[in-house]
């Protein structure tokens, strides 16, 4: 680099420069120099204007420029000493890219073939957007967040503050708390009839990302792994997040079907939610779990279960889940969430694993994001410690109950004649599933309830169906709505439907 001294000075006219207050004079002026140095507007070792003189031309303070010129030298951008003297640094540089010559180029790098092919899948995947405020529909997958007592929650938290500030602030097992392990494992003993030790447990960002550590750490890329359809679309993105192949396999009235899995030959994982499918409320019979296990074992293969709301049934108790028949040891994951018995915000989940394994699992948690909140885990452990999630979920289940009673009656009352409600009526479950006669009926029914401003899930999207598949419903959540709101809904919906039914109708008929 040669002296200083011999640099040439630059005139920086002051129009080219125009100044934004509105994010900090010192702010924008470094924000314009620095672009023009990039873009080699400005020359390698060219002198900028003595401060004073700029400031004097911008209209702005010294210490305006002092500050944007100091910057650029902490970025290696200027060289020299702001009082004597700041010349562009000698950088490389690389020719600038060339524009996007066509508009499928400017769309996105995908499309130039450079991007994962993760990337190109995850440009289908299609993700519910969150309800708005005061959005009103029947949206699936929700628990009656309005009874969860926040109140309560925000004293347990400001306890662990007051008392522990020291063990909220630092990084912890990635696997869990201790203390949460070991209350996640008594209740699964006890509520569940899941026999399994702290160790076994991992806790995880709700279930979705208990899915994907079990997916990217058992499965190879091009592995299959077979998944119910209709099924949880989020689980299918999870299962191929490492390049297996997600297969969809058909359901009866008993769950997945044995036959199409075992038509597939290799296969090295099996996705299934026997408490209560998703999303078409089918409980699997006690024969079809043996059955998977059995074929489990004989194909080396794992069975991931997902008991997302085995908590909610409504008649007799919660079904034991397929974890605890003997021998699924080593082959059955379960995982469990509090995003229905609590909040799906709170975004606290668990897998069940064999204890060896663990330790890898945790690994890999940390790896993705360390670990959940250490504030969160405590005050869920009090929660649990202190009865009130026990407590708490009795009051799920018996509003949710109540909602679906509510949500039965206002619905025989207005549609029953035109859109009757599937026989037998759901005994598990936050939403069900009411099937159509094919995707066009399901397509009018909702745009309809969309121009009516009420939200409601189609089985073709929340099932992720492919689109060559004639199945179709509407996946009707019923928890998470007040009861008065239910009624007025469901009357909304009717007078929303009504013509549209009779035209479908008619249409069929000719
Ligand atoms: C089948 C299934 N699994 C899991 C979940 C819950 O996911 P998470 O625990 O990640 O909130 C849902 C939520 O709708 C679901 O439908």
């Amino acid at each position: 680099m040669g002296p200083i001294s011999s640099r040439a000075t630059l005139t920086l006219e002051p129009d080219g420069l125009r100044l934004d207050g509105r994010q900090g004079l010192a702010r924008s002026l470094h924000a314009q120099l620095k672009q023009k140095i990039l873009l080699g507007q400005l020359a390698a070792a060219q002198r900028l204007p003595a401060s004073r003189d700029l400031a004097q031309r911008l209209g702005v303070s010294r210490n305006t420029v002092l500050r944007a010129y100091e910057q650029l030298m902490a970025e290696g951008l200027l060289e020299g000493h702001p009082g004597a003297g700041c010349y562009v640094a000698q950088l490389r540089r690389e020719p600038p890219p060339t524009a996007a010559r066509t508009p499928a180029q400017a769309a996105g790098f995908e499309e130039s073939g450079q991007a994962s092919e993760l990337w190109a899948r995850l440009q289908s995947l299609h993700l519910t957007p969150p309800l708005r405020p005061g959005e009103r529909g029947l949206r699936w997958g929700l628990p009656a967040q309005d009874k969860f007592p926040h109140i309560l929650w925000s004293r347990l938290q400001q306890r662990f503050w007051r008392r522990h500030p020291q063990l909220a602030s630092g990084y912890a097992d990635p696997a869990g708390l201790p203390r949460l392990r070991a209350l996640i494992a008594a209740y699964l003993n006890s509520s569940r009839g899941l026999a399994c030790t702290p160790e076994q447990v991992l806790l995880s960002a709700g279930s979705q990302q208990a899915i994907a550590i079990a997916a990217l750490a058992l499965l190879n890329p091009g592995d299959r792994v077979a998944m119910e359809s209709p099924g949880y679309r989020a689980a299918a993105a999870a299962l191929g997040l490492g390049g297996a192949q997600v297969l969809p396999l058909p359901l009866d009235s008993e769950g997945l079907r044995i036959g199409a899995l075992e038509a597939l030959g290799d296969c090295r994982m099996a996705y299934i939610t026997p408490s209560h499918q998703f999303p078409s409320g089918v409980v699997m019979s006690a024969q079809r779990r043996l059955d998977l296990l059995a074929w489990a074992q004989r194909h080396q293969a794992y069975l991931l279960e997902d008991d997302y709301d085995g908590e909610y049934r409504y008649a007799g108790v919660p079904l034991a889940p397929l974890a605890s028949l003997s021998g699924a040891q080593q082959r059955v994951l379960y995982i469990g969430t509090f995003s229905k018995l609590l909040f799906p915000g709170l975004r606290l989940g668990y897998m069940v694993a064999p204890k060896a394994w663990v330790p890898t699992l945790a690994k890999l948690r940390a790896v993705l994001d360390r670990q959940s909140s250490i504030v969160d885990q405590h005050v869920l452990a009090d929660f649990i410690e202190e009865g009130h999630f026990l407590r708490h979920v009795r009051r799920m289940r018996r509003t949710a109950s109540a909602r679906r009673d509510t949500f039965i009656r206002a619905w025989e009352r207005e549609l029953d004649g035109i859109l009757p409600l599937p026989s037998p009526l759901i005994e598990a479950g936050l939403q069900l599933l009411l099937r159509l006669p094919n995707p066009h009926w399901e397509q009018c029914l909702l745009k309809a309830a969309q121009a009516k401003g009420l939200e409601i899930g189609g089985l073709r999207q929340v099932g992720g169906l492919a689109s060559h598949s004639q199945e179709a419903g509407l996946v009707l959540g019923f928890a998470a709505t007040p009861e008065a709101q239910l009624e007025a809904v469901v009357a909304d919906l009717a007078q929303c439907w009504r013509p549209v039914l009779a035209g479908l109708r008619r249409k069929d008929e000719q």
